[in-house]
């Protein structure tokens, strides 16, 4: 008997995607295994996320070659070294409360003969994986999202290699606001979860870190700016999350249409803030979005890498008939979480331990319990 497995990638794409569909296509499909196992399996790429499965009609050959993609060893060999997803992403949530299509998503997989699902995805992905796993569709989950906020995992695909371009693109930028005195504001994604601020902040050397966790005063950072210039030092790098917010406002979009799960675009706070360092100041500003650039390029290392045993670990847990379970890397280690563990919550940056509010910046001690309060 062959197993037909679905494997899609949804939401925001990022680096390492493409190595996480390899693996799974290639555990699934290796001819030592099977023959070890006793069970063969076949796997179809399912074509931007959940939309295939709402927009596939299993009846029609020419829809099902529009929303899936048969995949093999040969069909997937070159794909870890790829950015982005080969097979296309979306932000389509079957159980949109505006527009339920969950019925036609279950129909669908049935009608494609699907005995199981990888949703590749961060938490609104994994919360479709969630709810149709409790209807009773074989459902496993792989991490990913450059956040960084899902529960339950020390690692999410993409995270590494979206904190290489912070760390690049700051560097870049430190030449020049140094030749021109400058202060510069960057901007980097992290909707609810300030961990690519936080990281690449430190790993790139920023001034200020300002995150969703905490937030800030602008003359705050004004004075830290200011006690720095007067210290001697000609330009200063501040990163901003696009979720963190001054103390009193909310967060700033960039349009106010919303996706299938309900979310705005965020942006705006890096030029917002630039101009209010600017007044108060004085200091020539120029702010930069590093926006979508932080999810392109090519894959590192520990993504290729990741991806690669997160999507071995999602074919064992397929063959051990273990579903509703998202793989996981927890203290070193590859393992599985349930799925509904990994969406309960977001894993936020604990300010506590790890910020320190009275900098604005990474905590300057590791093994004292807790870092010193603003307030
Ligand atoms: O997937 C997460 C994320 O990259 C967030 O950091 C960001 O707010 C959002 O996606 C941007 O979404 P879109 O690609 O729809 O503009």
């Amino acid at each position: 008997m062959t197993r037909r497995i679905g494997v899609l990638t949804g939401g925001g794409d990022c680096a390492g995607l493409n190595s996480a569909v390899k693996w799974v296509t290639k555990t699934a499909t290796d001819p030592h295994l099977t023959a070890y196992r006793g069970e063969a399996m076949e796997v179809i790429g399912l074509r931007e996320g959940w939309k295939s499965l709402v927009s596939v009609n299993p009846e029609d050959p020419d829809s099902v070659a529009r929303w899936t993609m048969p995949l093999d060893e040969l069909v997937v060999r070159t794909w870890d070294r790829q950015g982005g997803t080969v097979l296309g992403s979306s932000r389509t949530n079957p159980f949109n409360p505006k527009d339920d299509r969950s019925a036609q998503c279950l129909a669908n997989i049935a009608g494609l003969d699907l005995h199981a699902l990888v949703a590749i995805g961060g938490e609104d992905t994994l919360s479709v994986a969630y709810k149709l796993n409790n209807l009773g569709q074989k459902v496993v989950g792989i991490p990913k999202t450059i956040d960084r906020d899902l529960n339950a995992t020390d690692y999410t695909l993409g995270y590494d290699t979206a904190l290489n371009v912070i760390t690049e693109e700051v560097d870049r930028l430190r030449t020049t606001a140094g030749s021109h005195s400058r202060l510069f504001v960057v901007e980097v994604m992290g909707r609810h979860a300030g961990w690519l601020a936080l990281e690449g902040g430190e790993a790139a050397g920023a001034h200020v870190i300002l995150i969703p966790e905490y937030d800030f005063e602008v003359a705050k950072v004004a004075e830290l700016l200011e006690r720095r210039r007067r210290a001697g030092v000609r330009y200063d790098i501040v990163v901003v999350s696009e979720g963190a917010r001054i103390r009193g406002q909310g967060e700033l979009y960039l349009s106010d249409k919303e996706d299938g799960f309900g979310h705005k675009v965020l942006g705006g706070i890096g030029e917002y803030l630039a101009k209010q360092l600017e007044a108060a100041t004085g200091y020539e500003t120029r702010h930069v979005v590093l926006s979508h650039i932080q999810r392109g390029g090519q894959p590192s290392a520990r993504d290729r890498l990741m991806g690669r045993y997160f999507g071995i670990a999602a074919v064992d847990l397929i063959l051990e008939e273990d579903f509703g379970r998202m793989v996981s890397f927890r203290n070193g280690q590859i393992t599985s979480v349930s799925l509904k563990q990994a969406i309960e919550k977001l894993y936020l940056i604990d300010v506590d331990t790890l910020y320190d509010p009275l900098r604005y910046n990474g905590r300057r001690s590791s093994m004292l319990p807790r870092s010193p309060r603003a307030e």
